[in-house]
């Protein structure tokens, strides 16, 4: 793969429009960089793929974000971090350029919750890929060995998110059977984790369906201040992001119908293109 070594924006990935909830959180803390999106809605929801194909669709879309000028690309899915991250830093990177990084956002998450958990009892939202794969419970028990996590898949979510049901009252009916479903589970939860990053498109109604003293917690805000400590810790790496302020949106489905969706998501208007992976 012949790379250019000129300095890039910072790459950020998601199956959909969700990672567009982890790109707001860092842009508003580091509005200077210039940043790179990628969704794969054409191929949305990963939650329900496997492993195998999570992996295959992620190397490709990360590839593409490092021949777009990239050194740094982060999986702004959680599905995307717990299912292909490890392999590509491990098996991938070091064959594609040993110099470029792919970080996730799970560990950062997790490194978060320690400041925010009482009871040591976390409810954690997340997709089937993500529940199932047990990465934040691993992550847990390394850093919290005495906190307790308790997963719920919520596969309906994503679908309502991507479909544009997030305020209909089919949302109403899935948010409550999830939260009910958590909490039924564990009655000294009070950190409820949204982890996925499509759920904070739902956190009004998250946030109405559990009791008040129940943190509902989001990763945009999370995932930024651990990419500016990454940045800081990492002056090489730093030196290699561009900054000049702007942002493109790539998506393999419709430009027109991303642009229209992500301006929702992210209230102000944006304009996409289309690409193939
Ligand atoms: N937004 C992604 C996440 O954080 C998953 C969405 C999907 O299922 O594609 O897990």
């Amino acid at each position: 793969m012949n790379l250019s070594s000129q300095p890039g924006p910072i790459g950020i990935f998601d199956s959909g429009y969700g990672g567009l909830t982890i790109l707001d959180g860092i842009r508003r803390m580091m509005p200077e960089p210039d940043y790179l999106y990628l969704g794969d809605n054409a191929r949305a929801p990963y939650g329900t793929r496997s492993f195998e194909v999570v992996y295959q669709f992620t190397l490709q879309a990360v590839r593409r974000l490092f021949q777009e000028g990239c050194h740094l690309v982060i999986l702004g899915c959680n599905t995307a971090s717990a299912k292909a991250l490890r392999t590509i830093q491990q098996n991938d990177l070091p064959a594609i350029d040993p110099e470029r990084r792919v970080l996730g956002i799970i560990r950062p998450t997790v490194e978060a919750l320690g400041d925010i958990t009482h009871t040591g009892h976390i409810g954690l939202f997340g997709t089937p890929g993500t529940i199932r794969s047990r990465s934040y419970d691993m992550e847990v028990a390394k850093l919290y060995p005495d906190f307790r996590v308790t997963g719920q898949e919520c596969p309906m979510w994503v679908p309502l998110v991507e479909n544009r049901e997030a305020d209909g009252p089919g949302a109403d009916y899935f948010v409550h059977k999830y939260v009910f479903s958590l909490l039924s589970r564990d009655s000294a939860i009070d950190t409820a984790l949204l982890g996925c990053t499509h759920y904070p498109l739902l956190i009004r109604k998250i946030r109405k369906a559990v009791p008040t003293d129940v943190c509902v917690v989001t990763q945009g805000d999370i995932v930024a201040r651990s990419l500016r400590d990454y940045l800081v810790r990492h002056p090489e790496m730093n030196a290699r992001v561009s900054r000049g302020g702007t942002c493109r949106y790539l998506t393999t489905e419709s430009a027109a119908k991303f642009s229209e969706m992500g301006s929702l998501f992210l209230s102000r208007h944006i304009e996409a293109e289309s690409i193939t992976l």
